[in-house]
């Protein structure tokens, strides 16, 4: 098989056999750090605090945490899987790389149980950097050439395993020639579209521009934008997705301008137990994170805030769902479950 034409621009995860290296995303793109964990609540504590994050890679991250408690037996193991399932609320990734991990370890005796779980670790990370790869082109493929896009949080690289899902499209199309500019989203309060997807875009050579949040509707009316392109943390049987805040906006917006609204996730981030997006638990978190930018108040001291970290998109504003499966379109639960059975 000729190899993937595209690489990672930085290796954000690496497991080294007894700890986990993770990049430290709240520092970019200022500095480049390291942490390293070597148990699974150092790895629920990096997720909890968003040193990592992204659906697809808290999932892998996760998994690898249960191959760091699998090393201090089956009780450990269990309690390390109550531990990181708390971690985050809304991307289930991260609840199905624990239950994959649960279901290696239930095969294994106890002298394999290290063994087994790590190599199902190993097994999730690696599915998952293919899984990137499969919808990359699948995702290219419903582009038309020199398109120009819009893209909304950090779908890419640094949100998962491998290359990313709506940004590992975006970069594999300009690579082939459908993608001739990117406009990314800030994405307040977290900033994951400025200081990530910006960064990642740039180190991959794809001409992109950032706007606020508040720019989207202006400039899908003014600068010919082709479709609007973004990830998912959960979708529900209905084909109803939740991402991040923000994204319900876009699609309204993408709606009303006539603009494709393309969402790229794998499998892992499909929930059939949840029949539609109300069920979907949405993270609320610290007001703080509202209140103050890089720990600069910007409000009045004592005004009162909300910071829901995700929204939910109906799926009939959803034009496809690109999964590593096939494309799901139109998005309806029906052809959801065709395709990811
Ligand atoms: O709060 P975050 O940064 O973890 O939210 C990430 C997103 O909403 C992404 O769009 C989503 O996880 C898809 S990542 C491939």
């Amino acid at each position: 098989m000729k190899p993937f034409p595209l690489k990672d621009p930085i290796a954000h995860i690496t497991w080294k056999g007894d700890r986990l290296l993770m990049l430290d995303q709240r520092l970019l793109p200022r500095r480049i750090h390291y942490l390293t964990c070597r148990n699974a609540g150092a790895v629920a504590r990096a997720i909890r605090c968003m040193a990592l994050r992204g659906a697809p890679l808290i999932g892998v991250a996760a998994a690898y945490g249960m191959a760091l408690a699998a090393r201090c037996g089956r009780r450990e193991l269990a309690r390390a899987g109550r531990i990181l399932r708390r971690a985050r609320p809304t991307a289930v990734n991260l609840m199905h790389g624990v239950d994959a991990m649960l279901a290696a370890a239930a095969l294994a005796s106890e002298q394999d149980l290290v063994r087994r779980v790590t190599r199902a670790a190993e097994a999730f990370h690696r599915e998952d950097i293919a899984g990137n790869q499969r919808m990359a082109v699948l995702g290219a493929s419903l582009l038309r050439r020199g398109s120009r896009v819009m893209t909304h949080c950090n779908a890419g690289a640094l949100a998962t395993g491998g290359l990313g899902t709506a940004v590992g499209v975006i970069r594999y199309a300009h690579h082939v020639g459908k993608v001739s500019e990117v406009f990314s989203c800030e994405t307040r309060p977290y900033l994951q579209g400025s200081r990530l997807t910006m960064w990642e875009l740039m180190q991959g050579g794809v001409p992109a521009t950032l706007i606020t949040d508040n720019m989207a509707a202006h400039v899908m009316k003014t600068c010919g934008i082709d479709a609007v392109i973004v990830g998912a943390d959960r979708i529900a049987a209905n084909a109803d997705v939740c991402n991040k805040i923000g994204t319900y906006g876009l699609a309204i917006l993408a709606r009303h301008h006539g603009i494709p609204f393309f969402v790229v996730a794998p499998a892992t981030t499909v929930d059939m137990t949840t029949p539609d997006g109300s069920r979907i638990p949405i993270e609320e978190r610290s007001s703080d994170e509202v209140l103050r930018i890089f720990g600069h108040p910007i409000a009045p001291v004592g005004a009162r805030a909300r910071h829901f970290a995700f929204d939910v998109t109906p799926h009939d504003l959803v034009t496809a769902i690109v999964t590593d499966r096939g494309i799901v379109r139109p998005a309806q639960g029906r052809n959801l479950k065709k395709v990811v059975g």
